[in-house]
């Protein structure tokens, strides 16, 4: 699929234009940002696997009947995904409370419940991402009844599938970010962003150890090859289904 002009640039992901009209290319850069960017970094070969990590999970949901944006691999760094409508909720889905949760609730971080909290966020870098919930996002005119209804189901078993998934690679989904649109080709609500150790956290599930970004984020080190320890990790279990 030929590339066109660039539609996008964020701080780690590049989007172009093809000659699809209703398909992207995402370009993955090697470059690691935390806390609204104040903390930067370039990490050789971090594109590489948030890439090749969010291709394996968006697969597997589409695999499952969760419907994603992804279609195919397309080089080290890039993958065609359908074109979306972007909506502007951010939805997190915690099996464990942590990271800014566990601040704002003053509990230890990764604070175990056996309840799975989902919250929602309003995608404006303006207000700083505000929470909001159902009755917000209406009122906003953000999506309908029935879309938000879809993607609650949507997050929730996506959620589901990947705990099983990293359990299998003896690992933990502690919690992830979530994002949906409308495709263009069909108006179907569809998971449209990436899932990866930019917008997960995972840990080893026996010693607890962080493997995504929380490495860069709290300088834990070596944040390259745990991603790539991460896609190896569940490269194994999917080679062995
Ligand atoms: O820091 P916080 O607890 O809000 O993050 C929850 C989860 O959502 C983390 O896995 C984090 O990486 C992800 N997240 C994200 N993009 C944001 C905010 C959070 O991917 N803008």
């Amino acid at each position: 699929m030929l590339k066109k002009e660039i539609l996008f640039e964020g701080n780690e992901k590049l989007i172009f234009a093809t000659e699809d009209p209703e398909r992207v290319i995402i370009h993955y850069k090697d470059v690691a940002m935390a806390f609204s960017g104040i903390k930067r970094a370039v990490l050789r070969g971090k594109g590489v696997y948030a890439n090749r990590i969010s291709a394996q999970l968006l697969q597997v949901l589409n695999d499952n009947g969760i419907p994603t944006h992804f279609v195919e691999l397309t080089g080290e760094r890039e993958q065609l995904c359908r074109k979306i409508e972007i909506i502007p909720i951010e939805f997190i889905v915690r099996n464990r409370i942590a990271g800014s949760l566990a601040v704002r609730l003053g509990v230890e971080d990764g604070h175990a419940t056996g309840h799975v909290i989902t919250e929602m966020r309003y995608n404006d870098d303006d207000l700083d991402d505000p929470f909001i919930h159902d009755d917000h996002a209406l009122a906003l005119g953000l999506a309908t009844e029935d879309e938000l209804r879809r993607m609650h189901e949507l997050a929730e078993r996506a959620n589901k599938l990947l705990c099983t998934l990293c359990a299998k690679a003896g690992m933990e989904l502690v919690d992830m970010k979530l994002e949906f649109g409308r495709a263009t080709d069909d108006g179907s609500i569809i998971i449209s962003d990436e899932i990866s150790p930019d917008t997960f956290r995972l840990w080893d599930a026996a010693t607890h150890e962080r493997l995504d970004k929380d490495r860069f984020r709290l300088d834990l080190g070596d944040v390259v090859a745990s991603y790539r320890d991460i896609y190896e990790r569940i490269a194994k279990v999917l080679e062995n289904k």
